[in-house]
């Protein structure tokens, strides 16, 4: 099929790169021309485990192209993805103007004579969006007729006439795919949502993802069909913000939880076993740590939280599990505090920036709150973290220095703290990284490494809530 993703973020370009692996083909547009020239070249502007290889084997195959004119991948895709960002205005609210810019676009490069075409909201947009993005599309496209229109009229040779509007729908299929194992997810999901009024929309959405329904590319091919909830537009918009806020939520319990351990000598990690194997309750999203944070879950339960309010409803338990986050991530700075009691003049060690491992994401990372905090406190902070240090990316960080190893980070800090929990972190030499701190301290704020060995190491433990 021919498809049209526009905006190639996180979820665009891994939409866009997936969906022209597994056979069709794909036209991505971006207006970041700079941007778009890297991704031509094979390139990924971001740090995605195996989306590199998916894109270039799709670019030379030709099924996967990139280009900033939206015209043409407007008139290229029957399905068109709008997948732009929608980041929190400062009142939390979903700001939507990424989304508006596309949808009115789409309208003006829309013909009378273009066919059947279904517009596809992935970006997380607010309750009610289907209908407003179809509403913005027509108002788009009704402008740039009357535009046609008056030229041809100022001409002298036409009567205005009225187009006959373009046929489309709208469906709402909200992503799920998690940064840092995004291709993996975008094979394997475990569930996709399709909400439209259309049956005919929501078939060829069907038809889209039918190999991925299949599990055709997935780790396990033998699984059962991948699961298809077909709902109305609101219920898909719904779902994707009560998913995120749902395990928000989780989190900000199990810190509540651990809060509560660390006063009463109880250990968290070992209350998350013995909770988590309860099937009702599961184990996944309880371990307790130093919040949660990134591009999704703090812009999302704010957004819901806004939209209840709009509707006159005080979605209470939502705002809590925001207020505990924000606390919990001070929760470091006050184990340093207990440990060092003076951070002024101290030197602070992080080991990770991003929200989370795999991934060159900083948006909302907790990092910036330590950091910001620290330096406010009078502390150096210093920070090592596998991906930003070697990528030299330094955007929306200050007050920070970036070390391009995990010993030089170590040399002359009085305590380090585990930001993010990289894999690589499980295995440094921290013996070594002991003898050149002024003093070894490690907090963990991920409740991630092994004690025993670190202690062996030299240093004094502190995690989370044990
Ligand atoms: N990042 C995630 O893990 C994730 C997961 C699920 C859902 N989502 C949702 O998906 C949406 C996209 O998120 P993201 O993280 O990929 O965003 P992003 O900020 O990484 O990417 C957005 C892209 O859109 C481009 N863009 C903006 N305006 C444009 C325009 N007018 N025309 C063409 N391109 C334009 C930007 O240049 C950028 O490349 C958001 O609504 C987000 O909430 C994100």
């Amino acid at each position: 099929m021919k498809v049209c993703v526009i905006g190639t973020g996180y979820v665009g370009l891994v939409t866009g790169a997936c969906l022209a692996h597994i056979g069709h083909h794909v036209i991505c547009v971006d207006n970041n021309e700079a941007k778009v020239n890297l991704m031509k070249s094979g390139q990924s502007p971001i740090f995605e485990p195996g989306l590199s290889d998916v894109m270039q084997g799709v670019i030379q195959s030709g099924h996967l192209e990139f280009t900033t004119d939206l015209a043409a991948g407007v008139d290229h895709g029957q399905i068109l993805f709008i997948a732009v960002g929608t980041p929190a205005l400062p009142n939390g609210e979903s700001d939507t103007r990424y989304v508006e810019a596309v949808a009115r676009g789409i309208g003006q490069n829309l013909h009378s004579t273009s066919g059947y075409k279904v517009i596809v909201n992935k970006s997380t947009v607010p309750i009610g969006s289907g209908d407003w993005v179809r509403m913005i599309v027509l108002d788009g496209f009704a402008e740039k007729s009357k535009l046609a229109g008056s030229a041809v009229k100022t001409g002298g040779t036409a009567t205005l006439e009225r187009q006959a509007e373009p046929q489309f729908d709208v469906v709402s299929n909200p992503e799920f795919l998690r940064e840092g194992s995004a291709v993996h997810d975008t094979f394997n999901p475990d569930r996709i949502v399709l909400g439209g009024n259309s049956a005919k929309a929501k078939g060829l959405m069907q038809d889209l993802y039918a190999p991925i329904i299949a599990r055709e590319f997935a780790v396990d091919k033998s699984a059962a069909t991948v699961p298809v909830v077909t709902t109305d537009l609101s219920s898909a918009e719904m779902i994707k913000y009560a998913a995120n806020a749902f395990l928000a939520t989780k989190i900000s319990f199990i810190n509540e939880v651990a809060n509560i351990c660390d006063r009463v000598g109880a250990d968290v990690t070992q209350v998350a076993k013995g909770i988590g194997l309860d099937t009702r309750i599961g184990s996944k999203f309880l371990n307790a740590g130093l919040g949660w944070g990134g591009s999704c879950f703090p812009k999302d339960v704010s957004a819901l939280v806004h939209t209840a309010d709009d509707y006159g409803y005080d979605a209470q338990l939502m705002k809590a599990a925001i207020s505990v986050n924000e606390r919990q991530k001070m929760v470091t700075i006050e184990k340093l505090q207990q440990v060092l009691k003076i951070l002024k003049g101290k030197t602070i060690g992080l080991l990770g920036l991003t929200f989370k491992p795999d991934t060159d994401d900083l948006r909302d990372a907790p990092s910036l709150v330590l950091i910001e905090n620290l330096a406010r406190l009078g502390a150096k902070v210093k920070a090592y973290d596998p991906i930003i240090s070697q990528s030299g990316m330094r955007h929306g960080i200050s007050d920070v220095i970036v070390e391009t190893d995990p010993e030089r980070l170590a040399d002359g800090c009085d305590a380090l703290v585990i930001v993010t929990e990289w894999k690589e972190f499980e295995n440094l030499d921290y013996a070594k990284m002991a003898t050149c701190m002024n003093i070894p301290v490690l907090i963990d704020g991920r409740n991630f490494i092994d004690q025993a060995m670190v202690e062996a190491a030299g240093f004094r433990y502190v995690g989370i809530g044990r």
